[in-house]
């Protein structure tokens, strides 16, 4: 290890959130010039102990040194002035604003008393190209699918002058090209002199750029290494505190009669001519690049959005679905990829969460019954190992990780026949992906079907029966579980 400066020493940090612990005495020291990754599962502390960093949280206590001196650092402004930028896991855009008004919020550029729009949007362009980012600097935020906010955020943050960038999980919704990409801007950065915090659940990831690991689970540190002194055993081991011995739970059983059939499914401007069915005991994966029309043929599917031609039968018969209430009517959820729009509610707890889809369940003559809504939100939250105080705990003050698994623990405990999932593992630690995909393979064994839409190659291949391939709007490939590679999934997806 070359003796690079310690550009940033924390020590001894102690967090508590109205009295309860989630820091105990945790340090961590950055060099100059190197990537150092923070691991560990959700709700390990990984995105507090960085948000005391960038002075969204108020440290209990404990000590930090930037480039030698001691650093308060109370609020984002006083982080910003002392060189630390976040990329955070949760977006926080504006979204009635145009891209490059998000870029060069509080820092626009001025002609005179005015804003100086044309210089801010050809300033956007020249990072965009820097960093490979095809989006309208133009368009409105809100406009975006989930990937491209994302690269706005990376944007942001690369472009301004800080020497310190925390990203954390920041190709969570990102493809294999875009990750690509990003790993050549962590390189340029690096080689700049920057430093960068990493925190990231793919292990493939941790290995491809880290040059340090610091590993934290419940709050406390486990360790910290180099690279070199790690394998992905030893690193899964301390981050969840045992060894995992099967990551992808599949178990052969055979199908059943087609459950949903869909055929020449078009919505303008988002996919044409999508035809393809499911049968019980499947699992349906649907792979592609960002901006390919998955997203948008499972929202249809789910009555989120209008199609504008084909049809769409479930169980032998044809459906009209334009509602999520006629899908649920149906036999269908959905897990969106977009946790804070569409899925979560934030200000409800973690058991209004779990059993806000299916409340009629829990109801007789309009009154909850509050026992067995309780009972049933504790079954699911344990069957997905959710962390949280209590289950009366706000989703907001859940890990990014642990509110994906109240969503994921919501939608089973409707107990539909057809679960489409966006991105589910988004953000899920390792040891709680083997659960998901053990609760998913379990799904499907007892007859019913999974549609899966993922960017993750792995995930894709280790889970599904049949991978069907989008490319610009329309399916360009089908492959059975045995025939599927990564080349020929890849293939696919860029339209070869
Ligand atoms: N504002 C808050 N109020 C109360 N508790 C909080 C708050 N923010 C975080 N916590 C709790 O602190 C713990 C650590 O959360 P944190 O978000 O740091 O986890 P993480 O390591 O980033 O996990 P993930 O991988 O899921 O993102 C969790 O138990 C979480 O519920
Ligand atoms: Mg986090």
């Amino acid at each position: 290890m070359s003796e690079n400066e310690r550009i940033l020493e924390m020590r001894d940090i102690v967090k508590e959130f109205s009295g309860v612990r989630v820091l105990d005495r945790v340090s961590f020291a950055l060099r100059r010039g190197t990537v150092h990754a923070l691991m560990g599962e959700n709700g390990a502390g990984k995105s507090t102990l960085m948000k005391i960093l960038c002075g969204i949280y108020a440290k209990t206590e404990g000590e930090i040194l930037l480039r030698g001196a001691p650093a308060e650092i109370q609020t984002p402004t006083d982080a910003k002035a002392l060189g630390v930028a976040m990329i955070h896991q949760e977006l926080s855009a504006f979204h009635a604003l145009t891209v490059s008004a998000n870029m060069f919020m509080n820092r626009e550029f001025m002609k005179g008393p005015v804003i100086d729009e044309a210089r801010m949007v050809s300033e956007t362009d020249k990072v965009f190209s820097d960093l490979g980012i095809r989006i309208d600097p133009k368009a409105k935020m809100e406009t975006l699918s989930v990937a491209e906010m994302q690269l706005v955020e990376i944007a942001k943050a690369v472009s301004t002058d800080a020497d310190i960038i925390i990203m954390d999980e920041p190709t969570s919704a990102l493809t294999e090209a875009e990750v690509r990409k990003l790993y050549e801007t962590v390189e340029d950065l690096k080689s700049r002199g920057k430093s960068i915090i990493y925190i990231s659940h793919k292990i493939e990831e941790i290995f491809a750029i880290a040059d340090e690991i610091t590993v934290l689970r419940d709050g406390s540190l486990v360790g910290h290494d180099e690279i070199g002194a790690f394998d992905k055993d030893r690193l899964i081991s301390m981050m969840v505190g045992r060894t995992l011995s099967q990551q992808f739970h599949k178990t052969r059983h055979t199908f059943g009669d087609v459950m949903l059939k869909v055929e020449g499914l078009s919505r303008e401007h988002a996919f044409e001519n999508v035809s393809f069915e499911v049968r019980a005991g499947e699992v349906f994966g649907l792979a592609g690049l960002i901006g390919a029309g998955r997203t948008e043929v499972v929202e249809t599917l789910f009555g989120l959005a209008k199609k504008s031609a084909g049809t769409v039968s479930l169980y032998g018969a044809p459906v009209e679905i334009n509602s999520p209430g006629d899908a649920i009517h149906s036999g269908i959820a959905f897990v969106s990829e977009d946790r804070k729009n569409v899925g979560l509610n934030l200000v409800g707890s973690v058991k209004e969460n779990i059993t806000l889809a299916n409340l009629k369940k829990y109801c007789r003559l309009g009154v909850i019954n509050a026992r067995e809504e309780r009972a049933a939100s504790d079954a699911q939250a344990e069957k997905l190992s959710v962390k949280a105080n209590s289950r009366d705990t706000l989703a907001m003050y859940l890990s990014g990780g642990n509110q994906q698994k109240v969503i994921l623990a919501r939608w089973m405990s409707t107990t539909p026949r057809i679960l489409i999932l966006d991105e589910p593992t988004k953000g899920i630690d390792v040891g709680a992906k083997a659960e998901i995909y053990r609760l998913i393979d379990e799904f499907a064994a007892e007859g019913n079907c999974v549609i899966m839409v993922s960017s993750e190659m792995p995930e894709v291949l280790g889970m599904s029966d049949r991978i069907a391939v989008m490319h610009e709007g329309r399916m360009t490939a089908v492959f059975d579980r045995d025939e599927a590679t990564q080349e020929k999934i890849l293939a696919a997806a860029a339209g070869i």
